[in-house]
């Protein structure tokens, strides 16, 4: 099947400019002076639309066991949801816990995607349990299985902590193998005793959750990280779900100083925060319980990612899509913050919140499509398959209408959440149609034509950052 995306403003890293986009199959064959297109079997009209990369979600978690519960959104629901809100590839994250087999853990998260997925998809591996076997089996799954990263964790003390110790070995492993080291920097062990500390005092209200994880505990363990890669020879680093402006000068340090340091940071916080959301009224904040927490807004953190995000010292936006209901779920932790399942669910609308960044004037479109595209594939060893509009590149492609308009609740959301963390957000447009490897996932009537089972594993290479 042949088809032609007529009409509309190519945005690309390298700028933007009228083009036809000529498809053949599943890959873009051209990209065309408007109106020179040979004859096609189907037209697709873009008239007044940016026509983008499909936005690429490198931290989703479907499924994930956490708090006694799993995240509610599964590979069908997740993906499709993803569609709609124009991701046309995800990266979960698969998990090892101390104690389990790595390749057991990767061959459970196949288990859960395969045939289910209506999207592309890779996977990063959770590293739980840093030891000889898990060691050897990073090797494996970045020479045999396309995956070619690994979170690791300086919080969750007893669930999926490692030490320094065992941060540095899994580093230095992957200076060997070539794979990035993706770390959830927060110091868990002071963490824990804070929250003790607060528990005991009878304060057990979600927003005590952030409260008893300050920012400075973010930056400390940014910096030991930083540290920790350098004695590893330097090797790649990328935090994930940034959030506090200690980290990111942490991170831009060790940018100046020309390290192999990259960050992420994500749509809640950009926009959200301790005081409106995690301190709402009665229960009500568990919605926004997540970690690290939502910063107050008495400080610039908000404004510094912002400023992260033009400047690249924070060079992707994922979402960190844990979706947790709060029927049966988030009200795990009635009456104690502390077991309130960690997380918010956002894959539908990334690439709305950050275009609201266009709109607001604090991103360049070029910088937008970068941001949750063209960087993530690179990163994340996708590039030049996906993230990029190019002649060979996968037709990954969704064409977004900057006149069109955007709520956001939880009565029309197509993720399995009986909530919305972002209730009656608007925003200044709009996703108009979405196309997955050439097919037409969601028309601009918003009708939907993808279907579960279609997505494909992605085998992934190793970063286009490696030095
Ligand atoms: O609260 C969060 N972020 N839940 C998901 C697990 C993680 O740390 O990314
Ligand atoms: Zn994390
Ligand atoms: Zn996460």
């Amino acid at each position: 099947m042949t088809l032609l995306i007529k009409g509309g403003e190519v945005v690309g890293p390298t700028g933007r400019f009228a083009a036809d986009v000529l498809v053949d199959g599943e890959t873009i064959s051209a990209i065309l002076a408007p109106g020179t297109a040979p004859r096609t079997e189907r037209t697709v009209d873009a008239t007044g639309k940016l026509v983008i990369p499909g936005g690429i979600d490198v931290h989703t978690h479907m499924k994930l066991p956490f708090g006694g519960t799993f995240a509610s959104d599964d590979f069908d629901t997740g993906t499709k949801a993803a569609a709609y809100g124009g991701t046309t590839t995800i990266v979960d994250f698969a998990v090892q816990r101390t104690g389990e087999v790595v390749q057991d853990g990767l061959a459970a998260w196949h288990a859960l995607a395969d045939g289910n997925a209506h999207i592309d998809y890779g996977f990063h591996m959770i590293i739980g349990g840093v030891d000889d076997d898990a060691l050897k089996a990073m090797d494996q799954l970045v020479a045999d299985e396309g995956v070619t990263s690994f979170k690791l964790f300086m919080a969750y003390p007893g669930v999926f902590y490692s030490d320094d110790g065992q941060i540095l070995r899994a580093m230095q492993r992957a200076r060997d193998n070539g794979a990035v080291i993706m770390m959830h920097a927060e110091n868990g062990i002071a963490i824990d005793v804070l929250v003790q500390q607060a528990l005991a005092e009878g304060k057990t209200d979600p927003v005590y959750h952030g409260i008893t994880r300050p920012s400075i505990l973010e930056g400390e363990a940014t910096h030991r990280a930083i540290a920790l890669a350098q004695v590893a020879k330097d090797t790649p680093l990328y935090f994930v779900h940034l959030s506090a402006s200690e980290a990111l000068a942490e991170v831009a340090k060790a940018r100046d100083a020309g390290r192999n340091v990259f960050a992420e940071t994500c749509p809640q916080y950009l926009y959200l925060t301790l005081e409106d959301q995690l301190g709402a009224p009665g229960f009500e904040g568990a919605k926004w319980v997540a970690s690290p927490p939502l910063r107050t807004k008495h400080e610039p953190h908000r404004d510094n990612l912002w400023k992260g995000l033009r400047t690249n010292d924070l060079a992707v936006v994922s979402t960190d899509h844990c979706p947790f209901c709060m029927k049966e779920q988030k009200e795990l932790g009635l009456g104690d913050f502390s077991k309130i399942p960690n997380g918010i669910g956002t894959v539908e609308h990334r690439v709305d919140l950050v275009y609201q960044g266009v709109v607001e004037g604090k991103l360049s479109v070029e910088r937008w499509v970068e941001t949750i595209a063209t960087t993530p594939a690179r990163m994340f060893g996708l590039y030049p398959r996906k993230g990029v509009i190019a002649p060979g590149s996968d037709a990954d492609i969704v064409l977004y209408d900057p006149n069109g308009r955007t709520t956001i609740s939880a009565a029309t959301h197509h993720m399995n959440m009986d909530h919305s963390a972002w209730e009656g957000f608007t925003i200044a447009g709009k996703v108009d149609t979405v196309i997955s490897r050439g097919e037409v996932l969601v028309d601009s009537a918003g009708t939907y034509h993808g279907r579960r089972g279609r997505g494909r594993y992605l085998k992934r290479g190793l970063s286009s950052y490696l030095l």
